[in-house]
């Protein structure tokens, strides 16, 4: 295959031609485990770098005129993915372009794509740091094998993608109310329409300096919601628990009517007892004080319901650490928050994810009920810990925490 794919390295003519009319053959071994483990991948060794000349490069926005995805960066990675070739190409990292897909691309048609959602941030000392990346590489390749899409080694990725942001370094926001947003992105381009596997692929990462997710306002008054059990985001057996693009569109529709009620985010619930899932695209957490009179932290469990979210399960490590609360994983219903609002017992809801951290929660419709949340009445919530340490942690003023990961 080595030899086969060298001479046709060494046809350039040919290997465009067959990139476009071969029927390329599957024979990606695709394994049903959590934790994705491929035997093949591509190296950061191989790396090559094509950078913008002066006139492709773009002026940097103003802190105060960021907003999320707007304004990228003035270059991206690329790593396409052929079957018939032996698998994943070499790494290129080349000037931020447009794409160019066949119409039939599967991508197109099926939505064989996912994504993650990443952050690089500058910190006091200057030097640039990302969150729990090997995380992220976890879930993509979960998402990946989910869709049929070729796996790869997380810390090839990782080390490609701060040779990315070393290159674009000068976007990583100078303000801690900001920060660079990586979105890698894995699609399925083969130029046939049948519903079946891709046989070529390409990996992408642009990168996006934005600035606070939620306006001001929502930060110092808390998030209005939408609970509407007619909709939901997720069920057994789907996929609500990767990360991909097919997820979220049919959200979108459901978020404009949430707006167009003065609304904030969705809180999407699901099944006849009405369970909370997840809040916008954040995972959701519930402090209150349980039946033995004890503070508790809840979170809904990793049942396939709900997306494996990093800023979760560092909420949950931290939690445990700390050992002030008790802290479980268990269904919340909209019955037991009703109750718990009608006993004073529920202290705050907030929800949490990359793109604000932690967001807190202050008020829910629900079908014809208003339910004011008293998260922003609380002396010492505990969300404001939790967005006091992780932001500690991202801006390196807690410096070689392990969770941070410099570029070198
Ligand atoms: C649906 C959904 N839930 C939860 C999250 C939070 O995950 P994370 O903390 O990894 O950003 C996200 C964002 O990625 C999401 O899209």
């Amino acid at each position: 295959m080595v030899h086969f794919r060298r001479k046709l390295l060494s046809h350039g003519g040919l290997l465009r031609q067959l990139k476009q009319h071969i029927r390329w053959s599957s024979s990606l071994k695709i394994r049903n485990d959590e934790v994705v483990s491929p035997d093949r991948s591509f190296k950061y060794a191989d790396l090559s770098v094509r950078l913008a000349a002066p006139h492709q490069l773009h002026p940097k926005p103003e802190v105060s005129a960021l907003s999320f995805g707007k304004y990228f960066t003035d270059h991206m990675l690329k790593v396409f993915y052929y079957e018939a070739l032996g698998g994943w190409q070499t790494p290129e990292i080349t000037p931020l372009e447009n794409l160019v897909l066949h119409p039939a691309a599967k991508v197109l048609h099926y939505a064989v794509e996912l994504f993650e959602g990443m952050k690089a941030y500058r910190g006091v000392d200057g030097k640039i740091r990302l969150f729990r990346p090997d995380l992220n590489m976890d879930r993509m390749n979960a998402s990946a094998l989910r869709s049929g899409l070729p796996t790869f080694n997380s810390t090839e990725l990782i080390n490609c993608i701060n040779r990315l942001i070393s290159i674009d370094q000068e976007w990583v926001p100078h303000s801690e109310a900001s920060s660079l947003y990586i979105r890698p992105t894995l699609i399925g381009i083969d130029p046939t329409l049948g519903v079946a596997s891709s046989e070529s692929a390409l990996l992408y990462v642009i990168l996006c300096p934005v600035g606070s997710y939620f306006k001001t306002s929502s930060e110092q008054e808390g998030v209005s919601l939408l609970a509407d059990p007619r909709y939901t985001r997720a069920w057994p057996g789907g996929c609500g628990d990767r990360k991909m693009g097919s997820n979220y569109a049919p959200t979108i529709q459901i978020q404009r009517e949430a707006l167009e009620k003065g609304l904030q985010q969705v809180l999407w619930l699901y099944g006849d007892d009405d369970q909370l899932t997840e809040v916008g695209t954040m995972n959701i957490f519930m402090f209150y004080i349980n039946e033995n009179g004890e503070k508790e932290l809840i979170t809904p469990p990793l049942n396939g319901l709900i997306l494996p979210g990093i800023t979760r399960q560092s909420i949950l490590t931290l939690s445990r650490e700390w050992g002030q609360f008790k802290v479980s994983e268990r269904v919340i219903t909209m019955q037991e928050v009703c109750r718990l609002l009608s006993e004073n017992r529920l202290l705050e809801l907030f929800g949490a994810g990359t793109a604000c951290v932690v967001s807190p929660i202050s008020y829910i419709k629900y079908i014809d009920q208003g339910l004011h949340i008293p998260t922003m009445e609380q002396p010492n919530p505990v969300f404001k810990m939790f967005l006091k340490h992780l932001t500690e942690i991202q801006y390196g003023y807690l410096p070689n925490h392990p969770w941070a990961f410099p570029l070198d």
